[in-house]
């Protein structure tokens, strides 16, 4: 490809740049307090005017919202909180109206216990028996008594991966929810009303699927015990449900039986996923997806008891991930790029500084940063804005399953509430899920109502009313790491060269496409760093974007710079 130039049409995703909306969170049209796809058609101006090109939007199908949409009780229908059927035709005409394209959420690992195919399935005599795991008691065991389940496995969710019947005497796995019951990919007849499924979706003019949990619908038969998680008397082990015997064959068939033919945007996310597993997956000639999703660099700030077990990011080992991966889909597969999502919490109060100081410069860098790799970066509504997490305080606070599920599980081991709220705090999900900060009004224009989870308080400071008005706002940053994207081969395609492995407060990497080299510093700390030996010669560089405008030889707290070399 020469300088400039785009990749081939097939692979438009390459130059591409997503906007995720969680619709829950976004916009209300009707004043319930819940955003709806009608609030988000009332916002469409912003995604053009930022620049992004698609839209990858969670879960708006019928739901009976256990785990905000991603419990699917119908594939093929709205939820009515969010709209209906004709208002997603709208979306979509409107998205491409304005040249953006749609993605939707793809959730077939589980459905909800209210999808008629499980409410069939709890039937034995049921022809859809066999669409779900149902499993006996462990031998010598009476159902229902503790340890009676057929695995040890944990849900992702704690607790038992599985949920006694009554009924039938049998259990049924759910690797979240309780709510949430996995389908058997085993089965044939399951694998053909997904594919029956997706095509109807793409007819209907979508341009991709993001594919939750994708790399767990391959389960090893028979079902066997994992390692035991110290403490627990389950298997928290996630390799135990990942990257399972028949999973490429079954994103195979899928290829074949629903992607082919069709230039859709394709991303899975990978539980556990290791970058060589990703390659397998992305390949171009003998792959299946565009992209995945991996949690490597989103585990790094935490401990041995997981995601709660909060701890300080060493910047040496989040450059090192981002090498690892960059270096391993640098000739084959392709990276996706992101920081935030909406079961992670705000960046720039997870690897930044939201300090009033610093909370602007901070998020600019941390942008510059991820949109200056090689991949898909991924943008999470309000992280153009430099949103930061809630300050929760009390258990009653939150919302989200997951949250609620491991205080209640960590306070019933012994471990002191002050400190299991201050985890959770730092690292629930609603920390990305409180209301979009559209401007400095009472709910912060989300909605006329009461939101369903409070706006944060800083949005008389934090809002796009603000941010479009101010040049030097995180929003119009990354309006400019966007258009570098769409302008330069060297930020698509280049390779990426880590500087500076070691050093614990800069992240400087350079990018090269034939004799073009961006070099790009960035000071990850809040205080000042004078630029060290080692890096190379500056004489000539321009600067093509940066925090501050007039350079020097210290960087200022949180400055980056984006340099062409002469
Ligand atoms: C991953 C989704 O991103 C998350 O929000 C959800 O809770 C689980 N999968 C279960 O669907």
């Amino acid at each position: 490809m020469t300088k400039g130039s785009a990749p081939p049409d097939s692979d438009w995703w390459k130059s591409a740049v997503v906007y995720q909306i969680y619709p829950r969170s976004f916009a209300d049209s009707d004043g319930d307090g819940i955003g709806d796809l009608r609030g988000i058609i009332d916002h469409l101006d912003h995604l053009r005017d930022l620049g992004v090109d698609v839209v990858w939007l969670s879960p708006v199908y019928r739901s009976p919202m256990d785990d905000n949409g991603y419990d699917i009780s119908d594939y093929r229908d709205i939820d009515p909180l969010f709209g209906t059927l004709a208002d997603l035709d709208e979306l979509i005409a409107g998205l491409h109206e304005r040249g953006i394209k749609l993605v939707m959420d793809l959730v077939v690992n589980h459905t909800s216990d209210e999808h008629p195919w499980f409410l069939d399935s709890r039937d034995p005599s049921s022809d859809k028996r066999n669409w779900y795991w149902w499993r006996a008691p462990r031998d010598g065991r009476t159902g229902g008594e503790p340890g009676a389940e057929p695995t040890n496995w944990g849900s992702f969710f704690t607790g038992p991966g599985w949920e006694y019947d009554e009924r039938s005497g049998e259990y049924f796995l759910h690797l979240f929810s309780r709510r949430q019951p996995d389908l058997n990919w085993e089965n044939p007849e399951v694998r053909a009303a997904v594919w029956d499924m997706m095509r109807w979706w793409v007819d209907r003019g979508i341009d991709g699927f993001r594919m939750d949990v994708i790399n767990l619908i391959s389960k090893t038969v028979p079902l066997a015990d994992g390692p035991e998680t110290p403490g627990t008397g389950l298997s928290y082990d996630p390799t135990v449900v990942t990257d399972g015997p028949r999973l490429v064959e079954f994103l195979g068939e899928m290829k074949r039986e629903v992607l082919d033919g069709h230039d859709l945007l394709t991303v899975g996310e990978c539980v556990a996923i290791d970058v060589a597993h990703a390659r397998t997956y992305t390949d171009g000639d003998s792959g299946f997806l565009s992209m995945v999703f991996h949690f490597e660099h989103m585990s790094l700030d935490s401990g041995p008891g997981g995601k709660f077990d909060v701890r300080p990011l060493q910047l040496p080992d989040l450059k090192e991930n981002i090498r690892v991966w960059q270096d391993g889909l640098a000739t084959s597969g392709w990276n996706s790029l992101y920081w935030n999502n909406h079961d992670q919490p705000r960046i720039v109060s997870r690897f930044g500084d939201d300090s009033p100081d610093h909370r602007v410069t901070s998020a600019k860098t941390l942008g510059t940063v991820l949109h200056l790799l090689r991949g898909t970066p991924y943008i999470y509504q309000g992280e153009e804005l430099g949103m930061t997490n809630q300050s929760f305080v009390d258990r009653s606070q939150f919302r989200d399953i997951e949250s609620l599920g491991w205080y209640d599980v960590a306070v019933g081991a012994g471990l002191p509430p002050a400190v299991a709220l201050a985890n959770v705090a730092s690292r629930s999900r609603d920390n990305a899920r409180t209301p979009m900060q559209w401007d400095a009004s009472p709910n912060a224009g989300f909605s006329t109502g009461d939101p369903w989870l409070p706006v944060n308080a800083n949005h008389d400071v934090v809002n796009a009313a603000a941010a479009w008005a101010d040049a030097d706002s995180v929003l119009h940053h990354y309006r400019a790491l966007i258009s570098l994207r769409h302008d330069l081969a060297v930020v698509r395609e280049g390779r990426f060269d880590l500087l500076l492995p070691h050093d614990e407060h800069l992240f400087c990497f350079t990018r090269t496409w034939g004799d073009e080299v961006l070099l790009v510093l960035a000071n990850w700390s809040s205080g000042e760093i004078p630029l060290p030996d080692g890096l190379p010669n500056l004489t000539g560089a321009s600067l093509l974007l940066g925090t501050h405008v007039d350079g020097g030889a210290v960087l200022r707290p949180w400055e980056s710079r984006i340099l062409r070399l002469g």
